[in-house]
């Protein structure tokens, strides 16, 4: 039995395309997509069709697709924000038959593979409860920054996690033989005592300092589990070029452009830009939260000026 695990496509059609292909072509039977369909790249109603056309998929939802289910509830006369202008759009670009696929999504499902039981959800934090594993795509690319290496940061998970008492308690106790996830955006896999943990990293927006669209492929046999994190190439300046060409650039384009950099440098940058844009708000005295389309602008400005404060 092999299994692709796909998770954080954000709207990347290129990637979720280049990594369905590739998966295929390793001839995976099932097919497990952790969430975060839309968001980041033009392709949101493509996106959604892909996954509701592919056979023997197991579809939970994420962060993304809760924020939709809370602008529902909405008036959007009242979106003016400038930090969710992207999230509009994608709301206002999805069909409403789309839309709403996405929302009635399950936040975590069960799976047993050859009696092999796996618990699927998006963010990590849904089954560490208050335990914290400083693994956030923050906290790598600030490691990218004092110069850890893209290669490296597989090596860097392995020293966080193995040597995590917390976590081993947990693991121990815990009612399943793997868990599967994504959220962070650094693909990884650990098996910590006996239990094995895949983040399928993001197929869409990988922050591991490492170009393609990631994903995992998990074999399941006689012998148990097997692990195989692939990263499969594709057109990235074709994908910015389109990107840049959209209305959905047009409507966001602060997010947007950030998001370009994050594509060329596999890195966040949208966390460190809040936290930026944070202090710029403050130093005027705008106390507006989420911020006005005004001082999110103006923050960018500033920010792109500063090189340092990334
Ligand atoms: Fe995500």
């Amino acid at each position: 039995m092999r299994i692709a695990i796909l998770s954080d496509i954000h709207g990347n059609l290129p990637a979720l395309t280049a990594a369905l292909a590739d998966a295929r072509a390793q001839k995976v039977d099932e097919i497990i997509f952790a969430g975060d369909y839309i968001g980041d790249f033009p392709y949101p109603n493509e996106v959604v069709g892909l996954l509701r056309d592919t056979a023997h998929a197991h579809i939970i939802r994420g962060n993304k697709e809760d924020y939709l289910a809370g602008l529902q509830a909405q008036d959007p006369a009242e979106w003016t924000d400038g930090q969710y202008q992207g999230l509009y759009w994608n709301y206002r670009e999805l069909t409403e038959e789309n839309r709403r696929f996405l929302i009635s999504l399950p936040r975590s499902v069960s799976l047993t593979f050859e009696g092999v039981r796996l618990l699927v959800t998006h963010k990590a934090a849904d089954w560490l409860g208050e335990i914290r594993l400083n693994l956030s795509s923050l906290q790598i690319a600030k490691a990218l920054s004092e110069g850890l290496s893209g290669e490296g940061v597989k090596g860097h998970v392995h020293q966080v996690v193995s040597s995590h008492e917390e976590l081993g308690r947990l693991m121990e106790g815990l009612a399943y033989d793997g868990v599967i996830f994504g959220h962070s955006h650094i693909q990884w896999q650990e098996v910590v005592r006996g239990k094995r943990l895949i983040n399928g990293g993001s197929c869409g927006l990988p922050l591991d300092g490492q170009p393609g669209a990631p994903y995992t492929i998990l074999e399941i046999g006689r012998e148990g589990m097997a692990v195989e994190e692939r990263r499969v190439p594709y057109d990235t300046p074709a994908l910015i070029r389109a990107l840049r060409d959209s209305s959905l650039y047009r409507q966001a384009p602060v997010w947007s452009e950030i998001i370009v950099r994050e594509v060329e440098d596999a890195r966040n940058y949208i966390i460190g830009f809040f936290g930026f844009a944070e202090k710029y708000a403050h130093r005027i005295g705008d106390s507006r939260r989420p911020f006005s389309a005004e001082t999110w602008q103006a923050a960018y400005q500033c920010w792109v000026g500063k090189p340092d404060s990334r």
